[in-house]
């Protein structure tokens, strides 16, 4: 069964329409890339499944249920949590008090500690930081905050934002080894929107093209990796915000 399935989705701000009929499956376990170029309507797609914009028409179905109208609480309940494009940390709070934040929905609080721990596991530095404030933190460590404060939560389906926005190709590449980690390890699924092609393309296993608000092209990472017109258009040598780094290896099996 497909994780996630939506279906004829259109999305208007007032009387302009930011998404229309849009269509995709997320598979169970599978890491999906949504690209396009700025103002395509990515993050108007994220924040449409994660209900904190009402769609117009259309369906979103998780795990077979339909929650295209259901409260944002209710889809993080259902395993379902969202990076947003400018991370949403409380920079006059502790980077663990941030963390903690993550985990309000669950309902055994006794291994809070545990969470944390794998949290620190996975990005060691927020350790080290675990009391500073985290308006003072890198941007890549803010990024690892706002990842790390998702994942307490323990979601089935991850939703990130462009995680690779204005950070170094060293710290997007320790970013995308974890995600890519998760999903293999544990079978989370994740849905990635990157401006960055080529970077999600390599980690990605499926991927899908949004322009001017529609899913124009769709099909394997490697088959997109590999398409004349995407080449032209995403993939071009001279991409600004490129990270051209290789170490970020083995796309997700
Ligand atoms: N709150 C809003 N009110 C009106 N129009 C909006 C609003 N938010 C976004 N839009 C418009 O909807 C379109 C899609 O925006 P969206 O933020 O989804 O693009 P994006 O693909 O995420 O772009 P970027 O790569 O720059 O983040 C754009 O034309 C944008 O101007
Ligand atoms: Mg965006």
């Amino acid at each position: 069964m497909s994780t996630l399935a939506v279906r004829n989705l259109t999305v208007a701000y007032g009387r302009v329409n930011a998404l229309e009929d849009v269509s995709f499956d997320v598979p169970q376990g599978k890491l999906v890339t949504l690209i396009g170029a700025n103002g395509a309507g990515k993050s108007t797609l994220l924040k449409a499944l994660m209900g904190s914009l009402p769609i117009h028409s259309g369906s979103i179905a998780l795990d077979g249920t339909a929650i295209g109208h259901a409260p944002v609480v209710e889809r993080v309940r259902r395993g379902m949590s969202l990076i947003p494009e400018k991370r949403a940390l409380f920079g006059s709070m502790r980077v663990e008090d941030n963390l903690l934040l993550g985990a309000y929905t669950r309902r055994r609080r006794t291994d809070l500690a545990r969470e944390l721990a794998r949290i620190y596991t996975l990005f060691p530095i927020l350790q080290a930081r675990r009391g500073q404030l985290a308006g003072t933190l890198s941007g890549g460590e803010q990024q690892m905050v706002a990842i790390g404060r998702a994942l307490i939560a323990r979601p089935k389906i991850l939703l990130l934002d462009e995680p690779s926005i204005g950070l170094a190709p060293k710290i997007v590449q320790q970013i995308m080894e974890v995600v890519v980690a998760l999903r293999r390890e544990e079978g989370l699924t994740v849905i990635l929107v990157e401006q960055n092609a080529r970077l999600a393309l390599r980690n990605a296993d499926l991927a899908y093209l949004i322009e001017l608000g529609r899913i124009v092209k769709s099909g394997s990472s490697q088959a997109m990796a590999d398409d004349p017109d995407l080449l032209r258009s995403y993939l071009g040598s001279a991409r600004r915000n490129e990270c051209e780094s290789s170490a970020v290896q083995g796309r997700a099996a």
